[in-house]
């Protein structure tokens, strides 16, 4: 449909702490998909939020001796909110599951599911896991050991567990075994990658229990609309989010709009919890499912997986505090590889920052523009007569855009950038080559220097363009710097199409010296 929502979402985080950089993973990686896609003109919705049910903000709240609406308020406006500001995120909304909207919405969500006869009440007598808010079957409970030791734990997370038993609801997931295994075969890219895809096809062929939907012990949650003593399971409502935002239940044109979405992307811990639980709602449902579930890995730290929990948590913004957030958003997209693992560093960064950012991209933008302030008095010349030197640099470039727009569309950041740098290097291996310091002193007037210097600043515009989803502060910079503003509209505005055009910077546009993109960073510990 044509005007369709190319729709991404990000898990919505819990609130009982501050954000970490695993955390602002995700959330970056989704804008920087978002903002291309926005670029090549299409119709976008991004979406991200906060949990803000569950036994875990709970306690954490009672510990703090604060109510647990008092507890979510507080962090969602003193941390979860000012984070998008801090990493620079462009969202189209934000949803926060105690909103009325999203209360609305799932209490009609559950409500049509009783009454199509997919939920029934029955006793829950397990084990259950506050840390990660999940039941724990039996076969996946073993002792603890170190200072777990006299706990039980889950083997899926570690986490501790507790008895729990208690009146519930229960969710007919059982009947869907078949539906979901036959799902997953006729749609191939449903769960990627693929080390996702076969985890959640060898569990899901293990077989299916019924799921508890309603908790009766505590009251901090959404309540169920047919019995005022329960409230629903966090994860149960969670997953509503990502329709209640887009209007279910209340806004139907909208609705149709949006849904089904594009892409959920999600750390692995949370694949199944969207590649399983979340299909068969729908199904029972009877509406569409997402087109796909993206289970990105790990930030490791030392070896380790990054966690609050751990103490080896990082905050977003003594990252952005030093190399400030285009580079942040740079260094996650580049130097990991979406979808594994990946061991991140302070060394990395700052190594990465100088070789790549300042030393790579920067100087480049700032030698073009110095170049043609002191050859041409800062008016852009005339291309002239195209050599093969000319000709190689905009075949590179435009493969090097064909192989980032392919690689944004199959969710891999990384290759976009890696093929993006290839300009980067072209660019500064023409100008070294061509060395147009000595075109001017030989040959000050010649047609020759007027064309490497075209040439350069033109290969500097489509860099400002494709880099602009992912370090929008300084592509912004450069645009200005290229006097493209006047002349070729605002960068927000440029279609990735457009890079595709070589020769749009026209000749005579004003170009001054940007403020250095990417400065030295001396002092960073
Ligand atoms: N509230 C649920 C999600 C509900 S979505 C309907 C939740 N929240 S969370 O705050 O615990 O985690 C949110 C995301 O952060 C998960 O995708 C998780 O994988 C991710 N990460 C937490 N630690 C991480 C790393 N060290 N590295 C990468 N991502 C990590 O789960």
């Amino acid at each position: 449909m044509s005007d369709s929502t190319f729709y991404v979402t990000t898990p919505i985080y819990y609130v009982n702490d501050a954000p970490h950089i695993g955390h602002g993973y995700t959330t970056v990686m989704g804008d920087i998909i978002t903002r291309w896609h926005r670029q090549r003109g299409e119709k976008v919705w991004y979406l991200t939020g906060t949990d803000e049910h569950g036994q875990k903000v709970l306690r954490k709240a009672t510990d703090n001796g604060v109510s647990p609406q008092e507890w979510v308020d507080k962090l969602v406006e003193d941390e979860w909110k000012p984070l998008l500001r801090t990493i620079d995120i462009a969202n189209d909304d934000f949803i926060r599951t105690t909103e009325q909207r999203h209360i609305d919405g799932s209490r009609a969500f559950w409500q049509d599911l009783y009454d199509r006869g997919a939920v029934y009440k029955g006793e829950f007598s397990g084990h259950y896991s506050v840390g990660s808010e999940e039941f724990v079957s039996e076969d996946d409970v073993a002792d603890g050991e170190g200072e777990d030791e006299g706990f039980k734990v889950s083997k899926l997370d570690g986490s501790r567990v507790e008895l729990v038993s208690e009146e519930n609801y229960f969710f007919r997931l059982g009947d869907y075994q078949q539906q979901l295994l036959d799902f997953y075969e006729a749609n191939p890219d449903f769960i990627q990658p693929e080390s996702a895809r076969n985890e959640v096809i060898s569990f899901v062929s293990r077989g299916l229990r019924d799921l508890s939907i309603s908790r009766s012990t505590f009251d901090w949650g959404i309540q169920v609309p047919w019995d005022d003593k329960h409230v629903f399971y966090v994860w149960i409502e969670a997953l509503l989010n990502y329709v209640t935002a887009a209007g279910y239940g209340v806004d139907q044109e909208k609705f149709d709009q949006m849904w089904p979405a594009n892409i959920h992307l999600v750390g692995k811990d949370i694949a199944r919890f969207h590649a399983v639980i979340w299909p068969a709602m729908l199904f029972a449902a009877g509406q569409p499912v997402p087109h796909q579930v993206f289970a990105h890995g790990w930030l490791l730290v030392g070896g380790q997986k990054m966690s609050k929990s751990k103490a080896n948590g990082i905050r977003p913004d003594e990252i952005v505090d030093t190399f400030g957030s285009d580079a942040y958003r740079y260094y996650f997209a580049r130097a990991l590889t979406f979808g594994s693992d990946g061991s991140i560093s302070w060394e990395d960064i700052q190594a990465r920052y100088h070789a790549e950012l300042a030393n790579g991209f920067g100087n480049l933008a700032s030698r073009v523009a110095a170049m043609i302030g002191k050859y041409a008095g800062g008016k852009l010349p005339e291309e002239g007569r195209r050599t093969p030197a000319e000709q190689a640099v905009i075949e590179t470039v435009a493969q090097a855009v064909a192989e980032a727009d392919e690689a944004i569309d199959a969710v891999a950041p990384q290759d976009a950038l890696s093929a993006i740098w290839r300009i980067v290097d072209e660019l500064n291996g023409y100008l070294t080559e061509q060395a147009p310091w000595k075109v001017a002193k030989d040959d000050p007037d010649s047609d020759r220097l007027a064309t490497i210097l075209a040439t350069a600043a033109e290969g500097m515009r489509v860099l400002a363009v494709v880099l602009n989803p992912v370090t929008p502060k300084a592509s912004a910079v450069l645009w200005d710097s290229l006097g493209a503003e006047p002349t070729l509209g605002a960068l927000d505005d440029q279609l990735m199409a457009s890079v595709g055009h070589w020769g749009q910077l026209p000749a005579g546009a004003m170009i001054t010296k940007p403020a250095s993109l990417f400065p030295r960073i001396e002092a960073a510990e």
